[in-house]
């Protein structure tokens, strides 16, 4: 008997209602025969290391072996329902993870009275990044880069599979957090800054981990879990984990909004945001878990804590006076199952007494175990609990490489092409030079193959890096390497270290172009806090000894967030962003240098060039003032490096025409045609991404400069003339007032598209 409750359930399972409601039921029957503490257990979440073998609970022996008397005490005796992550931040090979799942299931449905499966839960961010051998994508902010939706599916779906094959059901992922602080160290987890570029892409992620058809039972599928809710990343500091202040209506806005949908879309599970709005933090917030999430938004799945942050309302955030009231107001804010993840012992001893004293209702218990037995059901645990490696063959194939590959070719943005210095010509003679010329973890960033991304040059060694790729396209004897300075490997991740900068210069006077690759090392969360957002001085030095040689440099941007390059700007040739464009990110480069592609990648957030000016794209008009009226006159600016949506590609493009179908809308529910010719003019096909603006020229509230309302990625041939069409719903032009109601105000709007505008009036 593998549960509970069979005979009911092989009559259930007859049944011909909803997979949905039949789950539902399936789940309503073992609820209804499952002790307290049964209850609780399910409600746990515990970090493998607790019941792996090695020297502590936070540290474990390598590779995973599981511990029998560690597992007999969390599951049997403590009825522990999920597991996640990996141990000490290190992949693991594909059978070891197997092997060690099956073991963990084995001994949930054997060894205990209810026999309910575990459900492990992993971080696959860009790739199933705790196993060896997987796929690495780029990072979701070069996703956001190449515009391009069919990208997101393809990531996640490869996740998805590479997951599962490993024996993993759930992954924390995608991030809908809004990529709006270049100086938050997790920017490029993100889709960037635009809440309808973050809302289209996870929604694309959320059907690549789900399924077309939302079929979480199918064994290539995954449950997805929407992160970080909410709020997360628009902090004071810029620093993780720190206070953010939002108006209700801000909120809204933009932070809810790209969640609604993906709500609507079946995500399954949610992750709260570590972070405090207006002084509250997130985990202990009522009104946005219980009243926002679940009843305004209509979640039904399962909410999960992030990392210890239950805990963390006592220790940290100092609202609880101890643990035990940490619990209490977490579990009633509506936090379904904690990421504990190392004291389990102490989380399901007090809930069961804040239980029994009345603290903590069995009505919200019953709850959030039925949806976390729901979710299991859902995902084919009770039929399956792991899954055989050997039906995955496509695990770390060829096939799954090339859409790697391809998302990593869409990203890569070109900022600066002097006198159309790329791609390059006459097969030059190149030094390929700077921190991140020769290194793997450059390239992917946090979440490969390790939790900060530092062993990536270890177990992603197969791959090129920027020289080597170069190297291969334009050939060995004409491409040199000297990195110059270094990044420490140890300690702080932001320290740099001289290698020889000297030689570096003399190699540069030899060479006809040079390769300037800078950056950052790979980070996240805490590690990545950075207070300086400028690039290192030590990468300005070898930039600017480099100028004096008076040779074209061609600058390569290798990092999680935009650091500040302004000074150095004026005197490159070429400019290149490539965030962090994963394992094949090398290739693509290479490729775009030689012109065998042509880049199509705009920026997903706003590169700034001032520390004191870190505006997202949407600002209100105030920022900018002027006074020509008296003695002091003044000219207000919004100065960035870039915009928001900017790229150049090989191929010109022009615009022209941009009509609507009427000038006047009468009608709230009306939709504007809009029409716009796009033109190539140059003698290169290309991708141009045409993007849909509208201001509203007037509101009750202060309206932002600009939003984005919609785009297309166009493939046009050389010559070629297209007509790009884009219906606009008026009731998408409206905005969060301060009663925070969503409202579309009548009056005047402007239509934009590139350098184009019209207005139109709906009365
Ligand atoms: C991060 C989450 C992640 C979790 C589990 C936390 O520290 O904030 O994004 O999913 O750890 O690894």
């Amino acid at each position: 008997m593998k549960y509970l409750l069979i005979p009911v359930l092989i009559f259930l399972s007859c049944d011909s209602s909803p997979e949905k409601t039949s789950n539902e039921l399936k789940a309503n029957m073992i609820l209804s025969e499952m002790t307290l503490d049964e209850k609780i257990g399910q409600m746990a979440q515990i970090n493998i290391t607790v019941i792996a073998k090695g020297p502590s609970k936070w540290k474990s022996s390598y590779p995973l072996a599981i511990d029998p008397k560690r597992a007999k005490k969390a599951i049997k005796d403590f009825k522990i329902g999920s597991i996640i992550n990996t141990i000490n931040g290190k992949a693991l090979k594909p059978g070891n993870w197997r092997e060690s799942i099956s073991k963990i299931q084995n001994f949930a449905i054997d060894s205990t009275r209810a026999k309910i499966p575990v459900i492990y839960g992993i971080d696959g961010i860009h790739g199933a990044t705790y196993a060896e051998g997987a796929t690495m994508f780029p990072q979701q902010i070069n996703i956001a880069a190449s515009w391009n939706k069919q990208n997101a599916y393809n990531m996640a779906k490869v996740i998805a599979y590479e997951t599962r094959a490993i024996g993993i059901p759930w992954n924390f992922s995608p991030i809908l957090d809004l990529g709006i602080d270049p100086r938050f160290p997790r920017q490029f987890e993100t889709f960037g800054e635009d809440p309808l570029l973050v809302g289209t892409l996870s929604r694309s992620m959320i059907r690549g981990f789900q399924g077309d058809k939302n079929d979480t039972s199918n064994k290539f599928n995954v449950a997805s879990c929407l992160k970080h809710f909410v709020g997360y990343q628009a902090v004071i500091s810029g620093k993780d984990r720190t206070p953010a202040y939002i108006p209700d209506n801000v909120l809204s806005e933009y932070h809810i909004e790209p969640f609604k949908e993906a709500i609507k879309d079946g995500a399954k599970t949610v992750m709260i945001s570590s972070g405090l709005i207006n002084g509250i933090p997130v985990h202990a917030n009522y009104e946005l878990i219980i009243k926002t999430l679940r009843e305004k938004l209509g979640f039904e799945g399962v909410i999960l804590s992030d990392w210890e942050d239950i805990n963390k309302l006592h220790t940290r955030d100092k609202v609880a006076k101890n643990k035990k009231e940490a619990i209490k107001i977490a579990i009633n804010s509506g936090i379904d199952m904690s990421m504990i993840p190392y004291d389990y012992e102490q989380f399901c001893r007090f809930l069961i007494e804040l239980v029994k004293e009345g603290e903590v209702s069995l009505k919200r218990i019953d709850d959030a175990v039925l949806r976390i037995l729901k979710l299991k059901f859902d995902l084919g645990l009770f039929d399956y609990p792991i899954t055989d490696f050997n039906s995955y063959k496509d695990f770390g194939s060829k096939k799954h490489n090339e859409l790697a590959y391809k998302a990593a070719s869409e990203s890569i943005t070109l900022l600066k092409n002097k006198n159309d210095i790329l791609p390059l010509k006459n097969n030059p003679s190149i030094l390929v030079t700077g921190p991140n010329a020769n290194t793997m973890r450059g390239l992917n960033g946090a979440w490969t193959y390790s939790w900060q991304g530092n062993l990536a040059d270890e177990f992603a060694f197969d791959y090129n890096t920027i020289y080597e790729s170069v190297s291969n396209t334009f050939g060995s004897s004409n491409v040199k390497l000297i990195p110059g300075v270094a990044y420490n490997e140890e300690g702080s991740y932001f320290e740099m270290k001289e290698l020889n900068i000297k030689k570096v210069v003399d190699e540069g006077r030899k060479s006809d172009i040079i390769l300037l690759c800078i950056g950052e090392n790979s980070y996240t969360e805490k590690p990545g806090d950075l207070n300086d957002l400028n690039i290192h001085k030590l990468q300005s030095k070898l930039a600017r000894e480099l100028i004096k040689t008076g040779k074209p440099i061609i600058l390569i941007i290798n990092s999680g967030r935009p650091r500040l390059i302004t000074d150095l700007e004026p005197f490159m040739d070429g400019i290149i962003n490539i965030y962090l464009p994963g394992n094949h990110g090398g290739d693509a480069l290479a490729d775009i240098l030689s012109g065998k592609v042509n880049p199509s990648g705009k920026l997903p957030y706003t590169y700034p060039a001032f520390p004191n000016s870190l505006l997202t794209y949407y600002y209100k008009p105030s920022e900018i003032q002027n006074n020509n009226q008296g003695a002091y006159d003044y000219v207000g600016e919004v100065k960035n490096l870039y915009d928001f949506g900017y790229g150049l590609s090989y191929s010109k493009f022009s615009y022209s025409n941009l009509s609507t179908n009427r000038k006047v809308y009468e009608s709230l529910s009306d939709t504007i045609q809009i029409n716009v010719e796009l033109r190539n003019t140059s003698k290169v096909d290309g991708y141009e991404v045409v993007q849909l603006y509208s201001s509203d020229l007037f509101a009750e509230i202060t309206p932002d400069v600009k939003r984005l309302r919609d785009f297309k990625r166009i493939f046009i041939k050389s010559g070629e003339s297209r007509s790009i069409n884009f219906s606009l719903p008026i009731n998408s032009l409206g905005y969060y007032n301060n009663r925070n109601e969503k409202v579309v105000e009548k009056g005047e709007f402007s239509i934009l598209v590139n350098n184009l505008s019209r207005n139109v009036l709906i009365k």
